[in-house]
């Protein structure tokens, strides 16, 4: 259905064509309204106007009949707008379980990308064609906002959290990435391409450099290098909690309340450890804000995240769903 208007960018992605297709039903509809309600009054106000002849008796005072009709038309109307963009926004925020994990780092005023394998690139971004590929993103000064039409993905790009997003492209080619939040003079300028691959030549394509070290490794290095071992180590002897098996699980806090071990909260504990202490440990942990930049922020999440067994058909994304349930996801 309305594949490829021609007003519109090309349709790239599995999410393209619902989030057009709801967009034309939000504009025919603001269209239907506009026309019926400024051809109504322009019609009165010609048929009725001062010194015209139109006949005034009998004007009706009121009707139940008309009010409710005029209420419940538009109350269904809006409920299923409602019901549709809820579903599209849904599928549009939950990525699916098996995609392809890329960092993002905004600055100004480039995109930094990172790909698994460790593989970096600036202002281009390949992925295979037919995978869902989710970008964990952040910035390291203002805030920015990751946006690639061709796909209708746009999520903004902030300093010190993670956003994430997905799409699954469907149709090889390049498309345009853009910054579609001012972020200062050469925001402009703060473009790139998406490329779209046919898997076995994308496959090619990041094997080619072999140079990049993967984050998890290069993470488990920073590890090490800080010193973070001494007293994160794995018996839990340390001054620190151990980490293995820390990712994903529920954490008891200081004060009683509990935290999801996710992205965000790795993320803080590294710049604020403070801000979060796991019960019966002292707050003797430095900061490492400033010392650690978001790459090897994200880095040593990834080596921490390879000290816990992966949990099937659960992703970081999904707080709220950690009882792993195979049912009910459509
Ligand atoms: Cu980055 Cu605008």
């Amino acid at each position: 259905m309305f594949s490829d208007f021609p007003l519109f960018p090309p349709q790239a992605s599995t999410g393209a064509a619902q989030v057009d297709a709801l967009y034309l039903w939000l504009v025919g509809l603001s269209t239907v309204m506009s026309i019926l309600i400024a051809g109504l009054v322009i019609l009165f106000a010609i048929r009725y106007r001062r010194g015209s002849g139109a006949d005034r008796t009998g004007a009706p005072t009121g009707s139940l009949k008309l009010e409710i009709l005029w209420s419940i038309i538009p109350f269904f109307i809006v409920m299923f707008t409602f019901a549709w963009s809820t579903s599209v926004y849904f599928q549009l925020s939950r990525p699916p379980d098996d995609t392809m994990d890329i960092l993002v780092v905004g600055k100004r005023w480039m995109w930094k990308l990172q790909h698994l394998n460790g593989r970096r690139e600036i202002n281009e971004l390949h992925v295979p064609l037919g995978r869902a590929v989710r970008l964990t993103m952040t910035s390291e000064d203002v805030i920015h906002s990751f946006y690639v039409p061709a796909f209708r993905t746009k999520m903004d790009v902030l300093p010190g959290r993670y956003t994430t997003t997905w799409f699954k492209p469907t149709r090889p080619g390049t498309y345009h990435l853009f910054c579609a939040e001012y972020c200062g003079t050469k925001h402009s300028r703060m473009i790139g391409s998406v490329i779209v691959m046919e898997p076995d030549k994308f496959q090619a394509w990041l094997g080619g450099d072999t140079a990049g070290v993967a984050p998890a490794a290069a993470g488990e290095r920073l590890f090490s290098n800080l010193g973070c071992v001494s007293c994160h180590n794995p018996d839990s002897k340390g001054r620190g909690p151990s980490l293995f098996g820390v990712y994903g699980s529920r954490v008891a806090l200081t004060g009683g309340a509990t935290a999801l071990a996710d992205d965000a909260y790795l993320r803080e504990s590294i710049v604020d450890p403070r801000a979060k202490l796991v019960t019966g440990y002292e707050p003797l942990m430095p900061t490492f804000r400033g010392l650690v930049g978001e790459e090897g922020l994200y880095h040593l999440i990834e080596y921490i995240k390879t000290l816990s067994p992966p949990k099937t058909g659960d992703r970081s994304g999904d707080a709220a769903n950690t009882g792993g349930k195979e049912s009910g996801r459509s």
